[in-house]
């Protein structure tokens, strides 16, 4: 059998085009986007993928209009409180990467919630990105470098890959293997711009809202036909 993938990073594009194609409202198109994470979940599950990661919400997304945000931010709270117990007797883990500390007290309880429900776990690591940027992750990292190991104090600093590698969000993952992007965009859009360096890219035209189980499987077949070098011969 050929090798699946470890970690696969999903940027879930395609939301609001789907709700505007049925002339629905976009948070539609996110609720129905939910329903498509619930299907790759279980799919990812089945395969024996170790962690998936998902990106949610970006730090950019708070520049959309507030009532999407506030869609979001509700399918979000609904969708944790409501998927978590299901996800732990499924002994799926439950973190996060990004800086959770925007979000409203509700939301960032009910996320702390889920990660302690969940932490022992041993199955799909399930990492949800949430005002996440990979811009940002790498300043937060240097950020924690010169304050925690350095006392605040910058003078003769040198940084390590290593050194920001064990600050990152993602310091416990492996980096992805395989980066899916839906809806035709071929962009990386901040995210996790470290983590991808050497990530087989797989694009699909598919809607995030029309991604199946099946789709998820194709992806991996592609990611298993590429030669990875790593910069190597
Ligand atoms: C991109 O589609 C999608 C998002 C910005 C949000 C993704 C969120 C979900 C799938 C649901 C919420 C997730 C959880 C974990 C509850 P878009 O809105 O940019 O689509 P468009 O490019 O067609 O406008």
């Amino acid at each position: 059998m050929k090798e699946i993938p470890k970690h696969i990073a999903i940027i879930m594009d395609g939301n609001g085009r789907w709700a505007e194609q049925r002339n629905k409202m976009r948070a539609a198109g996110h609720r129905q986007g939910v329903e498509s994470l619930r299907v790759v979940l279980e799919k990812a599950d089945e395969l024996g993928i170790n962690h998936l990661t998902v990106y949610a919400f970006s730090t950019e997304n708070w520049a959309r209009p507030k009532a999407e945000i506030k869609a979001l931010m509700l399918l979000l709270l609904e969708y944790i409180k409501k998927e978590s117990k299901a996800l732990h007797k499924k002994n799926v883990r439950i973190t996060t990467i990004g800086d959770l500390t925007s979000f409203d007290d509700k939301i960032q309880k009910e996320i702390s919630k889920a990660k302690e429900l969940t932490e022992d776990n041993t199955g799909l690591n399930f990492n949800i990105a949430l005002n996440y940027g990979g811009r940002d992750e790498i300043r937060r990292a240097v950020e924690k470098i010169v304050e925690q190991e350095r006392g605040g104090n910058r003078e003769g600093l040198t940084v390590t890959e290593k050194e920001i590698e064990r600050h990152l969000d993602t310091r416990d993952l492996p980096d992805p293997d395989l980066l899916i992007r839906t809806s035709g965009e071929m962009r990386l859009s901040n995210y996790l711009l470290w983590q991808l360096a050497y990530t087989e890219l797989v694009f699909t035209e598919t809607l995030w809202p029309d991604f199946t189980g099946e789709d998820l499987e194709k992806a991996i077949e592609e990611y298993q036909n590429r030669d990875r070098r790593f910069g190597k011969l």
